[in-house]
């Protein structure tokens, strides 16, 4: 995918994710071949007002690049103001968040509250794309706001008329929730529609899922949010089946802990102690989903006091697993819990 400032090739796009694509996540995801990743979503008006954990959340190294940064934001102002600021650190995209449906962020009309007002929302991307310069400005949408309210192929029209790099669409309504199932026939639609590149997301958990969609509809490239959490081999498995049609198949068990262990390390190096043993929780448990015994390995994880004590686990885990130690899991079921519920070890 050939952009104004830079050519992504066919690699494959990390989505922004508030509490998860940080820099430890995303350097792992470009590590294993991810090829433009983007930070959570950054308020534009915290950006212009210097606030600090504004400055944090989008704070990225300059070997991070192609990096993409993520704008909340509904005024044309703080948006170009935002867009000013940033150009000082040199992202490669900016983006524009018109599909969070999460109602701290809709009640402010933020978000996807934006598909309600189409030609406000291409104000605001004009007001990006005026002072953006060489950076690609995206637009990432859903489908509208609810079925009754689909308006992808206007949205689409006139982020391009508004002069966006490329749009991404999440195959899903506001009103979707993860179990429903995405509709990818609308990329489709969208491809038809506008001329720039078209990047598709929704429920993209395999290095298949991901062929089917680009072969089913055209899209340009695509991005992938939960399907890259504790699992950064989707992008090299996919890049390699694109390039040879052979998948490697799922990785191993010390591939598995070597991902976990390295991001955990990465983790320490970011954060203070706390933080880092916090923020590794997640993601630790997230790498294990797939084999069994992941509840008690979660549990255990969980009370680890420092980033050395879940890497012990870690070490205990593997051990245990290869002499099958544990019952088996029903792993359909951790699979759907996980896939409504990230956070799935929670839910008991
Ligand atoms: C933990 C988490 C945090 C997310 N945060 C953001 C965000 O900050 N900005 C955004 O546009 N979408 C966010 N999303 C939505 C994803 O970017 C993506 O559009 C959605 O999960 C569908 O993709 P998937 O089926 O690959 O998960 C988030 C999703 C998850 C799971």
């Amino acid at each position: 995918m050939k952009l104004k400032n830079f050519d992504l090739g066919n690699k494959l796009i990390v989505a922004p994710m508030a509490d998860v694509s940080d820099a430890p996540f995303r350097k792992i995801s470009k590590e294993y071949g991810a090829g433009l990743t983007y930070t959570p979503m950054v308020s534009a008006k915290g950006i212009v007002e210097n606030d600090f954990h504004a400055l944090q959340l989008f704070s990225f190294g300059r070997d991070e690049k192609p990096i993409g940064v993520q704008l909340l934001g509904n005024s044309p102002d703080y948006l170009a103001g935002a867009v000013q600021e940033l150009k000082n650190y040199k992202p490669d995209v900016i983006d524009i968040n018109c599909g969070c449906p999460v109602d701290k962020v809709t009640k402010h009309n933020l978000g996807a509250q934006l598909l309600d007002d189409p030609i406000y929302m291409g104000k605001l991307i004009e007001s990006m794309v005026k002072v953006a310069g060489d950076i690609s400005i995206s637009v990432k949408l859903r489908l509208g706001k609810s079925d009754g309210k689909i308006n992808i192929l206007e949205t689409s029209k006139i982020a391009q008329e508004s002069g966006a790099s490329f749009i991404i669409v999440h195959t899903r309504t506001k009103n979707k929730k993860y179990k429903e199932d995405p509709d990818w026939e609308w990329l489709r639609k969208v491809k038809d529609t506008v001329k720039i590149p078209v990047v598709g997301n929704g429920s993209l958990f395999t290095p298949q899922d991901i062929k089917r969609m680009i072969a089913e509809t055209g899209i340009d490239s695509v991005m992938i949010a939960r399907g890259a959490l504790g699992n950064p081999f989707i992008f090299n498995r996919y890049n390699k089946y694109y390039e040879t049609g052979e998948d490697s198949g799922e990785p191993t068990i010390e591939e598995v802990a070597e991902a976990a262990i390295k991001h955990s390390k990465l983790l320490a190096r970011e954060y203070s102690d706390v933080i880092a043993t916090i923020k590794a929780r997640k993601n630790i448990v997230w790498y294990f989903k797939n084999l069994d015994g992941v509840m008690v390995f979660a549990s255990k994880i969980m009370r680890a006091k420092n980033i050395e004590e879940q890497i012990e686990i870690i070490h205990e885990h593997i051990e245990n697993l290869k002499q099958n130690f544990y019952s088996k899991d029903d792993r359909e079921l951790i699979d759907q819990k996980f896939k409504e519920r990230v956070l799935f070890w929670l839910d008991e």
